[in-house]
């Protein structure tokens, strides 16, 4: 559950209103009606509270409403985030810190950054004009690289000595805890002693996507120390799960060339790079994240693990098939777990290929030898149960029936895991062929064998290893609606503008915030017509740059749901019409059975609380525009309605 649901989960929305006194909330059916804090009359009973779904409307001058988040946004004048701290606080449920601290917060990492930067330089100066700095040097020329290319990755070298970056940059008016956040410096157990962190090593610089530094990965040089690569500890910059190395250089690369590239050794990228494949990233040596797969996922679908022999072979695909994610000898390294990257990618609507490197190869070796080899390594890709087939079969005797039945079984699972029925179906003959076995045996394995726990369930609910759904997500109706608009439109943002001037030649408000009712929902809306109405960057590379930490889970989630991955833009059009029309619907009879109740209620006030005539009067008016719309809604749906 993420924070936000956690925290709607905790709060209920009715006592969240009555703590304003004017408000004065009864009972009327399952809803509350009062009186609206947000607008002048306060002798009308406007205001009107489902708990069911969590919301508060006000009917009256506002005519706005929404979740407990916008009514405290609408109480305190405040922005989301700072909504999301009171009632996290009001919850006690824990918030990274965000607001209002997050401007100086944010100084406090530029200046950290700063010092990242002034490091990179540091380090470069040492490789390249310190003589202590020509063994590295060699070696990297040894390694193949070019002098453009160790300086475009910024490529340096850390002295061997023991405190030569502390004393720099403490004479530069850098602190020792600015030092040790930006993770250049380590403290011995009893804390007396502050030391280099990074010492004789290859410096490899670690940007984020937005190129800003965020640490660095520093290779032995000598071929006795330990470890072999030595990262930035995890610190407020350097996220392991997070961070791609090479992501900063290729981003452009792999929505141009529409496919990602993902190696397992910075070098083997630096090298990748200077040999023009410039869709290359790699992880930080450790397993690949959903975070990292979504970053890439935003640039395109097309995402290619290159593996090396071991990892991809069989041994691996068997051991990622039944421990997933088991840690290796260092850490969680890139195992090859089919099943989990088969949830990724449907997850995530990615296109997941697997290809092998050659036994005893590593990427930059094979580049290095020949581009066109590694060229046709990655024509080679594979989808990921064909690549485990593959691998499992060329590694079974498939003439013995037992190894054949056991082959069946781990890949059944796989197949049934996937998201699409043709794909599932052309798995399962892939199998039957390649085992020689009909395809009415391979489907009998499937039924009530102990190799499916419950595929189907698992299949219509999405495989989720994170995503518990939100208690509100199941309590609110509207939430699925406005999920799906949004993934529509962020999906095909390119469709906003026919979206608009067919509402306005039908007559129907332009699409607007007031057309989602959970404060995230409006939130990402806000942001993604930020990002239509500009014109620097495309609007997928704006959500990237520009979505707060408060959305991203939100964004994330919404992204994950429904694949719409070869869908044609028509039907996508449609669907966008017609779930933004439903969502109305549902706002306007809302509306209406509110009203209702409203009037009713009237009665119920003491005469001398209310202005009765004023408000009928008022109600009579909105009913008129409220029926008229919802006539007007229902005809734009008409053909789903008359449908016999
Ligand atoms: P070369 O050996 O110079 O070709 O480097 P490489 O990048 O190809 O290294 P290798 O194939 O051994 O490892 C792949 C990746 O795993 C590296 O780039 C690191 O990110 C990570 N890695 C390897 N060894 C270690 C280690 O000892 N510690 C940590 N933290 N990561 C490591
Ligand atoms: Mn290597």
């Amino acid at each position: 559950m993420t924070a936000v649901d956690e925290i709607k989960s905790r709060i209920h929305i009715e006592e969240l209103a009555n703590e304003i006194p004017t408000v004065k909330l009864r009972k009327s059916g399952k809803n509350y009606t009062g009186f609206c804090p947000f607008h002048e009359n306060k002798r009308t009973p406007a205001f009107v509270v489902f708990p069911d779904s969590g919301t508060w409307r006000c009917f009256g001058a506002c005519n706005e409403g929404g979740d407990i988040f916008k009514f405290v946004m609408k109480r305190d004048g405040c922005d989301f985030s700072q909504a999301l701290k009171t009632l996290a606080v009001k919850a006690g449920v824990e918030l990274e810190p965000l607001t209002p601290q997050r401007k100086e917060e944010d100084a406090h990492l530029d200046r950290i950054r700063q010092l990242l930067e002034e490091s990179v330089l540091l380090y470069q100066h040492h490789l390249t004009r310190n003589p202590a700095g020509k063994p590295a040097l060699d070696y990297l020329i040894k390694r193949g690289l070019t002098a453009e290319t160790i300086a475009s990755f910024g490529l340096g070298y850390a002295p061997a000595g023991w405190d030569t970056l502390m004393a720099h940059f403490t004479g530069r008016g850098y602190t020792i805890d600015e030092l040790k956040e930006a993770g250049l410096v380590s403290e011995n157990p009893e804390k007396e002693r502050v030391y280099d962190r990074f010492r004789n090593r290859i410096m490899i610089p670690i940007r984020d996507t937005q190129g800003r530094m965020a640490g660095f990965g520093a290779r032995i040089l000598d071929p006795n120390d330990v470890p072999k690569f030595l990262n930035s500890p995890q610190t407020s910059l350097f996220d392991k799960g997070r961070l791609l190395f090479g992501m900063d250089h290729a981003r452009r690369a792999i929505r141009e060339k529409d496919q990602a590239v993902i190696v397992e050794g910075y070098l083997d990228v630096i090298i990748l790079h200077q040999a023009g494949f410039t869709n290359t990233v790699s992880p930080m040596g450790t397993a690949l994240t959903e975070d990292q797969l979504r970053q890439l996922q935003r640039l395109t679908r097309k995402i290619i693990l290159a593996l090396d022999a071991d990892a991809a072979g069989a041994k691996a695909t068997m051991r990622g098939l039944e421990i997933a994610r088991q840690s290796l000898d260092h850490g969680d390294e890139m195992v090859f777990d089919a099943r989990g990257l088969l949830h990724e990618e449907s997850r995530l609507r990615a296109d997941l290929r697997v290809t092998a490197i050659p036994e005893g190869m590593d990427p930059d070796e094979v580049v290095l030898r020949s581009p066109g080899e590694w060229e046709s390594i990655l024509k080679n890709a594979k989808p990921i149960v064909q690549h485990v087939m593959d691998t499992m079969a060329a590694a079974s005797d498939l003439s013995d029936p037992k190894e054949k039945d056991a082959l069946a079984r781990k890949i059944i699972p796989l197949i049934e895991d996937l998201a699409s029925p043709i794909e599932r179906d052309t798995y399962r003959s892939r199998l039957a062929v390649l085992l020689r076995v009909n395809e009415e045996s391979l489907m009998q394995l499937q039924g009530g064998d102990s190799v499916r726990q419950k595929p189907t369930a698992r299949r219509r609910q999405k495989p989720s290893r994170r995503e518990i759904p939100g208690v509100s997500e199941i309590k609110n109706p509207l939430r699925p609606l406005e999920n799906h608009c949004l993934r529509l439109l962020m999906f095909k943002p390119d469709l906003f503008l026919a979206l608009e001037s067919e509402l306005k030649n039908s007559k129907f408000e332009p699409l607007s915030v007031d057309d989602f009712q959970s404060a995230e929902a409006q939130e990402a809306f806000l942001l993604l017509m930020e990002a239509i109405n500009q014109q620097e960057a495309s609007v997928n590379d704006f959500l990237i740059d520009h979505q707060p930490e408060t959305l991203t889970e939100f964004l994330r989630q919404i992204n994950a749901g429904v694949n719409l991955e070869g869908t044609p833009d028509e039907r996508i059009y449609d669907d966008l019409f017609d779930t933004i029309t439903r969502l109305r619907l549902v706002h306007i009879r809302e509306a209406i059975d509110s009203i209702r109740f409203l009037v009713t209620e009237l009665a119920g006030w003491e005469k001398n609380q209310i202005d009765e005539r004023e408000s009928l009067l008022e109600y009579n008016k909105k009913m008129t525009e409220l029926t008229g719309e919802r006539l007007r809604l229902e005809k734009a749906l008409q053909p789903e309605i008359n449908f016999q």
